[in-house]
C-alpha cells in the first residue's frame, strides 16, 4: 500500500469538519484530496420534514455501502471509495459533486407511481434514468437533460458519462441483489468530478445503501429499505440487517453491536 493510502490516526476532536448533512458528516482526510465520510444514525424524509434517530442505521449503511462500492471498484466502475476505517467511517476521495440526484428505476414505486398513475410494483418497460437538481430549498426538483446542460450543472459529455455509469451500476447491482433474493426497484446515486493530473473523470460518490435504494424481497415483496421509515412501518434496523446478512457482510451468528458502548452515569 502506498503511503498515500495509509491513513494517519487523527483524534476525532481535532479533525476539521467540512460538511454536516442529514445522514453523514464529512471530515478532512489524512492526505490532501481525501475525506472521511462518517455515517450518522439520523433518518430524514420528505425534505427533512420527518426526522428520527435510528440506533445502528449508520453502522449498517457504512458496511452495506462499503460492500457495494468495493464490488463496483472491483469490476472497474470508478468510485470515490478507498477503504472503510471503522464501524461508522470510510476514507474517500474528495470530488466536486455534480448537483444532481440520478435516479434509476426498474419497477414503479414512490414518486413515479404518483406522477404517472402507475401501480406500485409495475415492471417498467425498461430501466428509466431521471435527474433531480440537488437543492433542498427547492425540494430537489426533477429536471431534464436540457436544464442540466443549459444551466451548466454538467456538460453534454459529462452527462453521457453519468448516464453510462448509472446504467452500469444498475446492471451490476440488479444482478447482485437478485442473487440474494432482493429486487432492486430503484436507487439514487451522486456523481462527482475527480482530477488526476490534468485528467478529469466522472466517478460514483456519496453512498449506496437501503437509505438510497428501494429493495424488495423477491418472494414476499417485503420492503427492506427507507420506505419503512417514510411510511411508518417500523422494523428499519431489522430490514437493513437482513440486507447486510444476505449480502454476507455479517455472518448469521454475529450480533453486531450497532449501538456502541453507553456512558455509565
Ligand atoms: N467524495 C465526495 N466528495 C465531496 N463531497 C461528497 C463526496 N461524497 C458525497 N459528498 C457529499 O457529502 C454530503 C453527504 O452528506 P449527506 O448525505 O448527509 O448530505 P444531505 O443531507 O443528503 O445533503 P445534500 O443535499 O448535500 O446531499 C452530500 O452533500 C454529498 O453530496
Ligand atoms: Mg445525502
Amino acid at each position: 500500500m502506498t503511503d498515500f493510502l495509509k491513513p494517519r490516526y487523527i483524534p476525532m476532536n481535532r479533525r476539521r469538519r467540512i460538511y454536516e448533512g442529514k445522514a453523514k458528516v464529512l471530515y478532512e482526510g489524512p492526505e490532501p484530496g481525501t475525506l472521511i465520510q462518517h455515517f450518522k444514525d439520523d433518518a430524514t424524509a420528505f425534505n427533512s420534514k420527518k426526522h428520527a434517530i435510528i440506533d445502528g442505521k449508520g453502522v449498517l449503511n457504512n458496511r452495506i455501502s462499503e460492500y457495494l462500492f468495493q464490488n463496483l471498484n472491483d469490476i472497474g466502475v470508478p468510485t470515490h471509495f478507498i477503504r472503510r476505517l471503522n464501524m461508522r467511517e470510510q476514507l474517500i476521495r474528495e470530488v466536486e459533486i455534480i448537483p444532481l440526484e440520478v435516479v434509476v428505476r426498474n419497477v414503479a414505486a414512490g414518486s413515479i407511481s404518483t406522477r404517472l398513475g402507475l401501480e406500485e410494483g409495475t415492471q417498467l418497460p425498461r430501466s428509466i434514468v431521471e435527474f433531480y437538481y440537488k437543492n433542498d430549498a427547492l425540494s430537489d426538483p426533477m429536471v431534464s437533460e436540457e436544464h442540466i446542460t443549459a444551466f451548466g450543472w454538467a456538460s453534454p459529455p459529462e452527462l453521457d458519462d453519468i448516464m453510462a455509469l448509472a446504467i452500469r451500476v444498475n446492471d451490476f447491482l440488479s444482478g447482485l441483489f437478485l442473487g440474494v433474493g432482493i429486487r432492486l426497484v430503484d436507487f439514487k446515486i451522486e456523481c462527482g468530478r475527480l482530477w488526476e493530473n490534468e485528467m478529469m473523470r466522472i466517478v460514483l460518490a456519496d453512498e449506496i445503501s437501503p437509505d438510497s435504494c428501494r429493495l424488495w424481497d423477491i418472494k414476499s415483496n417485503d420492503k427492506l429499505d427507507k420506505d419503512r421509515f417514510r411510511r411508518d412501518m417500523g422494523g428499519l434496523v431489522e430490514a437493513y440487517t437482513e440486507v447486510a446478512r444476505r449480502l454476507g457482510i455479517m455472518n448469521e451468528m454475529e450480533n453486531i453491536s450497532v449501538k456502541g458502548p453507553k456512558l455509565v452515569q
